[in-house]
């Protein structure tokens, strides 16, 4: 086996006979597989079983029933069942045209890189397959801000939120990546230095269906790139620094109201307290939920730690206010701070304990 295909698709049945029968034609007579790593919950599975049938070469199908990690979840399960050593990682929505393949095979023979990245972003490339302008603005500023943060290892990579590209299984350490969300090109970069080539392609529109992409998908993206730049801790900062400024603007909205000051900071607490931790679930620890136990009991043990440090916070925050004069909303400020640290310890050693 020379190749193995790996397509993540997500409710894409009517997709599957043609991107199929184009990659077929593509291949002309090379060795390959594809593997469909699917996540859908409609009749996909039973179309690309149907489909496999009748193919003039192998077709697998990984049906997962609990999608974890999403499409970069899947794309790395589909890496561990490859038959080759060289995987290409393509959608199912042929936004990849597969005649483009033999360029990126080509590219790989030269036998000097780990990596072929198709990309939108070099000269004989474009992006006006992206439906419109402010996707295409979002993912430029993204690719901006990505290569910014890691400029050495993404140094010959115009286009690392592309999810098209042939991959040396390895060269890459498949058991230490850690995807979530879209960006399973970026998560392989960023963890070791590879050696990237680029070939230009075209990305097309959607055949069929519509795109998975949502605001949801964008914040799994920034987290991504917080946890793989400066590690959980740092995510887990953004998430609790969000959540301080957003306590502070209820308690300040509450005492312009009229209401206590300690009153206010209650409930802006109560209310911030539900909100951080369900950002820490589906953001910062969502890699660790599987193992975790139940959502439930992981609620109930952050909620009482968060309602105990609240409630030894509070009369410290008074002490602040009343003995050594500091204003109340800085106070409150301070006192985060502090609960913040013990937060993320309690949070990383016991809420989500395996
Ligand atoms: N298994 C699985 N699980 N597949 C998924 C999931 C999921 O949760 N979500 C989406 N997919 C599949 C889709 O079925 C499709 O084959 C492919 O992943 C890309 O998803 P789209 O919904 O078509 O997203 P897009 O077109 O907005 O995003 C594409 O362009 C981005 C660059 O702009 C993808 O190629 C991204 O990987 C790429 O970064
Ligand atoms: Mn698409």
């Amino acid at each position: 086996m020379d190749l193995s295909i790996i397509v993540p698709t997500f409710n894409e049945g009517p997709n599957v006979g043609e991107l199929l029968r184009r990659i077929g034609e593509a291949m002309g007579d090379r060795r390959f597989e594809v593997i469909f790593a699917d996540d859908s919950t409609d009749d996909t599975p039973a179309i690309i079983a149907a489909a496999a049938a009748k193919a003039p070469y192998p077709v697998r199908l990984l049906h997962r029933e609990e999608a974890t990690a999403g499409l970069g979840g899947a794309v790395v399960e589909g890496v561990h069942l490859a038959a080759a050593r060289w995987c290409l990682v393509m959608d199912g929505d042929l936004q990849h045209p597969p005649e483009d393949i033999p360029r990126l095979l080509d590219r790989a023979a030269q036998g000097d890189v780990d990596v072929v990245v198709a990309s939108r972003y070099i000269a004989g490339g474009d992006s006006n397959g992206l439906a419109d302008a402010t996707r295409s603005t979002v993912s430029r500023a993204s690719t901006l801000l990505t290569k910014s943060m890691f400029p050495r290892k993404l140094h010959g990579c115009s286009d690392p939120m592309t999810g098209f590209f042939l991959v040396d299984r390895e060269a890459v350490d498949v058991d230490a990546l850690r995807p979530r969300g879209f960006k399973i090109l970026l998560e392989i970069l960023a963890r070791r230095q590879l050696r990237v080539a680029e070939v230009p392609f075209q990305f097309a529109s959607r055949h069929a269906g519509e795109s998975k992409a949502s605001i949801r998908q964008g914040l799994r993206f920034l987290t991504q790139l917080a946890m793989l730049r400066f590690g959980r801790m740092s995510a887990f900062a953004l998430v609790g620094g969000a959540g301080a400024v957003v306590n502070l603007v209820i308690m300040w909205g509450l005492i312009r109201l009229g209401v206590d000051y300690v009153v206010a900071a209650i409930i802006a607490s109560e209310l911030t307290i539900i909100g951080n931790f369900l950002l820490l679930e589906f953001l910062v620890f969502a890699d660790m939920r599987a193992e975790s136990g139940r959502m439930w009991h992981r609620f109930l043990k952050s909620f009482a730690f968060n309602n105990v440090e609240a409630i030894i916070r509070i009369p410290v925050m008074w002490v602040l206010v009343e003995s050594a004069h500091i204003p109340s909303v800085l106070a409150a400020g301070l006192t985060l701070i502090a609960a913040f640290v013990l937060r993320f310890v309690f949070h990383a050693l016991v809420v989500y304990a395996p």
